[in-house]
């Protein structure tokens, strides 16, 4: 489906975006891999979409330094999809929250995206790529919980970017989606469900679906917003919260 098409993922080496990176290749797409973590601390993620994509490439890139952002976009000779997944979680009661927290998750989650995708978005419009920039929110960024200030409101800033983007990028052909994934047994969710048993709790009570969602589901619906089956679809934030954001909870 995706032959000839060349994708970037951000955050390539954690789960869900590892998860991104190996359903785009298996589709046919030639992937390159973005993150943070040292190329030998993700040598099982890159191993895993080499199996599908021999010529898949990861690189050490840091989304909140433009500079290296815009280099790294700039050695493909073409760019047709961007998976800006990179993100991060840290958990502090507002009463609480430092100002450091705060501005590491509007760096990161928002400012990154932003960072990814007017680059990308510059190089497709150089180019005459009829691109997608596919961007990972999540449910929290339109529902409120508990001791995660800093990190829903960056997912929140993040549906405003999918839309402002979608509008003014139309008119190049560029498509803007997002997927916004409930809580996931893996990568961010996982560590918490793992960690912190405050939020085991709480979560134990929030799904309808019951079950946390995992990464080959979100994964999907990347796919999805990456595929011809989309052509007609712009500043959508697609939700898989296992119905987490249909009710009120007493969490
Ligand atoms: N796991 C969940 O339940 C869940 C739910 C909703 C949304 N999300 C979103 O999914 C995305 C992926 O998270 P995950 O759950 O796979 O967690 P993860 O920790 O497994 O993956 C996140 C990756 O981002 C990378 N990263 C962090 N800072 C970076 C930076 N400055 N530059 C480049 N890379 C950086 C990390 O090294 C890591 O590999 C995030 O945007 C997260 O907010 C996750």
């Amino acid at each position: 489906m995706l032959q000839g098409k060349t994708a970037i993922v951000t955050g390539a080496a954690g789960d869900l975006g590892n998860a991104m990176a190996l359903q785009l290749a298996e589709q046919g797409a030639h992937v390159l891999m973005w993150d943070i973590v040292p190329r030998g601390e993700a040598a099982d993620a890159i191993e895993l979409v080499c199996q599908h994509d021999s010529a898949a490439q990861y690189a050490e890139v840091d989304v909140r330094d433009r500079a290296a952002v815009d280099a790294a976009i700039a050695l493909p000779s073409r760019v047709d999809i961007v998976c800006s997944n990179a993100g991060i979680v840290e958990a502090q009661p507002f009463l609480e929250l430092s100002q450091d927290n705060w501005q590491n998750h509007l760096d990161i989650n928002l400012t990154g995206c932003f960072n990814v995708c007017q680059s990308a978005a510059r190089k497709m419009v150089a180019d005459g790529a009829r691109g997608r920039l596919i961007l990972t929110s999540s449910w929290v960024g339109s529902i409120p919980w508990p001791e995660i200030s800093a990190y829903s409101v960056s997912k929140a800033g993040v549906n405003m970017l999918v839309k402002q983007m979608a509008r003014e990028l139309a008119a190049h052909g560029i498509l803007v989606n997002a997927v916004a994934p409930g809580i996931v047994d893996a990568g961010l969710a996982g560590r918490q469900l793992r960690e912190e048993p405050q939020y085991a709790a709480r979560v134990a009570k929030v799904i309808p679906l019951v079950e946390p969602g995992t990464p080959e589901e979100i994964a999907a619906a990347v796919l999805y917003l990456a595929s011809p089956q989309t052509a007609y679809m712009t500043g959508s934030i697609l939700t898989l919260d296992g119905g987490c954001s249909l009710f009120q909870f007493d969490a």
